[in-house]
């Protein structure tokens, strides 16, 4: 089967350190742009389904607004409790000037 990447926003639309909210398939996620690229994951951190789409980008690393947890955005490790779990990544990708995700 065809993988099925959809165009989730403009690459103009999220620069460098930033990141955006979207949703794909009824999934809530948050493309984010680091200085490595683009790349896509769930928006709920795993520690108390806090909204990660209102804490900070940091390099690769997002922080949680809710009890400061923070995860590797390029993997979805957890770099810093209280989250022990890690959140799901979705391949991403850019063609032309729009960024795709790919949720499976
Ligand atoms: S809900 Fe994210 S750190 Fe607690």
């Amino acid at each position: 089967m065809a993988e099925a990447f959809v165009a989730v926003a403009k690459i103009s639309e999220i620069p460098v350190g930033q990141l955006k909210p979207v949703e794909v398939a009824g999934k809530r996620l948050l493309v984010c742009h680091t200085a490595e690229g683009f790349y896509a994951v769930d928006d709920t951190c795993t520690h108390d389904d806090g909204p990660l789409a209102e804490g900070w980008l940091e390099g690769n690393a997002i922080e949680c607004p809710r009890h400061g947890a923070r995860f590797d955005v390029t993997t979805g490790k957890v770099l810093c409790l209280p989250a022990a779990a890690p959140i799901k990544t979705y391949p991403t990708h850019v063609n032309g000037d729009e960024v795709q995700v790919n949720v499976g």
